[in-house]
């Protein structure tokens, strides 16, 4: 589980985020829903330090972090070394092919043999019925094969936790049924993971607790059936702003 107490994120203009007390469940699938600029993107690179918070704290598993303090760039590799990240789009290697995408982490930073990275990433390739795009350079690819691998690639390092922000929000909507397809297989089986998503009826079909945040403010934790069903006004709100 992950906790974090009191993250705070200013910048110089502006809070991103105020204040967040919250927990991120192993084995659960967490949404962070919020309007635009509200600080979503900003909560979840926190978590694996991409940014670093201005004041709180965070818990993960037995690691402690204070953020008034110095993190040493030791603690920082060991916390994103917990996390697998998915982003909007663009994230595989343009140079190499998928077979390689999936091997080059295996390789250089789990430091495995060629042969064994090879039978991992193919392994994998199988298990999501995409043997075929092995040997495909990414520009050869769909935006939806595009974000399956980059899904794949992530889970190919056994990350204790998986990160996606907005992994469709670039994608038609054929595709990106089929990339929420492999993120509510991944659910199903109890995959650690916080996603920000847009999409409603997949946050409401795949998340076991909803995060809503709005101006950096935290404004819902907790079950996802009762956020759906929240006669909170400012909840109301935002669910009627998301549809037409
Ligand atoms: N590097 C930055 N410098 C200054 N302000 C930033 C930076 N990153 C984000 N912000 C601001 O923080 C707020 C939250 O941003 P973000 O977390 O990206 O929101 P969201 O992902 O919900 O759209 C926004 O108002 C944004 O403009
Ligand atoms: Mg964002």
């Amino acid at each position: 589980m992950i906790t974090v107490n009191n993250l705070t994120k200013k910048y110089p203009n502006q809070v991103a985020l105020n204040d967040i007390t919250t927990t991120f469940p192993a084995h659960q699938t967490t949404a962070i829903l919020g309007p635009s600029g509200s600080g979503k993107s900003t909560l979840l690179r926190s978590l694996n330090l991409l940014e670093l918070p201005t004041s709180g704290e965070m818990i993960l598993d037995d690691l402690q972090l204070a953020f008034n303090q110095v993190i040493s760039n030791q603690t920082i590799l060991k916390v994103r070394q917990q996390f697998g990240m998915v982003f909007q789009e663009k994230a595989l290697f343009t140079h190499l092919d998928v077979l390689h995408n999936l091997t080059e982490g295996l390789i250089h930073v789990k430091k495995l043999t060629k042969a064994v990275a090879n039978q991992q990433a193919l392994k994998l390739l199988e298990q999501f019925e995409m043997t075929e795009l092995a040997n495909r350079f990414p520009y050869q690819l769909s935006g939806g094969q595009q974000q399956r691998i980059a899904i794949i690639r992530a889970l190919a390092m056994q990350p204790k936790y998986l990160l996606l922000d907005e992994p469709t929000s670039a994608l038609d909507p054929e595709l990106e049924a089929q990339v929420l397809r492999i993120l509510r297989s991944l659910a199903e089986q109890n995959t650690s993971m916080v996603i920000v998503t847009h999409n409603m009826a997949f946050a409401r079909q795949v998340a076991d607790r909803i995060l809503f945040i709005d101006h950096g403010n935290l404004g819902y934790q907790g079950d996802t059936e009762n956020f759906f069903t929240s006669d909170n006004p400012r909840i109301q709100q935002f669910l009627g702003a998301m549809t037409f």
